[in-house]
């Protein structure tokens, strides 16, 4: 029987549930990067990835409302997850105070990524939501020239730069914290994982920043027509 003011078994299960949908989300953001990096492969390559996810394949016609569903779900895992870590995030001024004595004295490598999550997690509470919304709202408006008209006619580049390099961090260290608290990781292990974070990190921060420029260089060219919709090689009419 356990205590009466004891916590019971929910922290556990709580912080079990926060690392799943950390990880969950984690590695789609990894998948989301390569999908949308398909534009470096040209913009007809890009066309078939988004009728992909638009059921084309499968349906004979596109079902945009499908990308809508698919991106509300994601939207809930990452207002479980942000909630469950907003638990952890020192609330007061004198935790805050704490903390930072406490990195200061320790200058432990895990401790200052720690904070590193609570920044970058902050910063991404508010700038997800309006890519994500954005994505739910306007499912049919996803493709080469929409997405590049998106980037740079409709100014969302400065957002998406931010957003890359907070997500990317967070995620990196994320990966890194579950394996390090789960996988009991430690000694000569530890460090081999701390390089093959920073290796992940650093490729998809540069994956992105190539990509983006992709859709700059995209959006600038497509400025004079922005709006209109990409048309693949093969259907358009020879005239
Ligand atoms: C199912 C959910 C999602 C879909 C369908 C989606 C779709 C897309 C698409 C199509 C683009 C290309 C630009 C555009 O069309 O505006 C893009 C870019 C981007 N997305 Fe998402 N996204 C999703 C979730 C997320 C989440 C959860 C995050 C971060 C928290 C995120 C961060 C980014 C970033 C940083 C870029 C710019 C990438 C670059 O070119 O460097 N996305 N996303």
């Amino acid at each position: 029987m356990p205590a009466p003011d004891s916590p019971g078994p929910w922290p556990a299960r709580l912080d079990v549930l926060q690392s799943a949908t950390g990880l969950f989300l984690a590695l789609f953001m990894w998948l989301h990067m390569l999908f949308v990096a398909s534009i470096l492969l040209g913009a007809d390559a890009m066309w078939r990835v988004t009728r992909f996810f638009e059921g084309y394949y499968l349906f004979g016609r596109s079902l945009p409302w499908l990308v809508s569903s698919f991106v509300a779900g994601i939207f809930m895992l990452f207002v479980v997850h942000a909630w469950l870590g907003l638990r952890k995030f020192p609330g007061h001024w004198r935790q805050h105070a704490v903390f930072w004595r406490h990195m200061r004295d320790m200058r432990h490598g895990d401790t200052t990524l720690w904070l590193v999550q609570v920044i970058t997690g902050f910063g991404m509470l508010f700038l997800a939501p309006v890519h994500l919304y954005i994505m739910m709202a306007h499912p049919d408006l996803i493709g080469p020239y929409e997405s590049a008209d998106r980037v740079w006619s409709g100014r969302m580049w400065p957002l998406y730069l931010l957003l890359l390099l907070l997500v990317e961090l967070h995620a990196g260290v994320g990966l890194y914290r579950l394996a390090v608290k789960w996988l009991a990781v430690g000694g000569t292990a530890r460090r081999r994982l701390m390089g093959l974070k920073w290796g992940f990190t650093v490729f998809f921060v540069a994956l992105g920043l190539v990509t983006l420029g992709a859709y700059v260089r995209l959006g600038i060219e497509h400025a004079p027509h922005a709006g209109e919709p990409y048309v693949p090689t093969w259907q358009r009419s020879v005239s």
